[in-house]
């Protein structure tokens, strides 16, 4: 089995209106799963990188969110523009863009006590 270089799982999770953790497509039409897909698949990196939606990272309060593994790059706030830059600087020149990121003090994981090694 291949690995790719880079999963992109962009959180695709609908909530009702007024829900008090929002959600991150309430308008439930994935276009910012479908424009990572067109853009790996516009630059050919469909053989290393994958884009796919994903239910709720439990990111909410910072979302749109995406999660980018196995970097494991957070990013938050993230629209349709912001794509291609994302494609271009992130996956394929490795850089973080901090404009997106989510500390990772922000994660909702981080909050939560680590499980012990034995
Ligand atoms: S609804 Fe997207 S992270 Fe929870």
């Amino acid at each position: 089995m291949s690995e790719f270089t880079h999963h992109i799982f962009v959180c695709c999770n609908q909530r009702e209106p007024g829900h008090s953790r929002g959600c991150c497509d309430p308008a439930g039409s994935e276009a910012l799963r479908n424009a990572f897909k067109t853009e790996v698949k516009n630059r050919n990196l469909g053989p290393c990188v994958r884009a796919n939606s994903a239910g709720c990272l439990d990111q909410c309060e910072l979302g749109p969110v995406v999660v980018i593994y196995p970097q494991a790059i957070w990013y938050g706030g993230v629209t349709v523009a912001d794509v291609p830059r994302i494609i271009e600087e992130t996956v394929i020149g490795g850089k973080i863009l901090e404009d997106l990121r989510i500390p990772s003090e922000k994660l909702n994981a981080a909050k939560l006590d680590k499980p012990k090694a034995n």
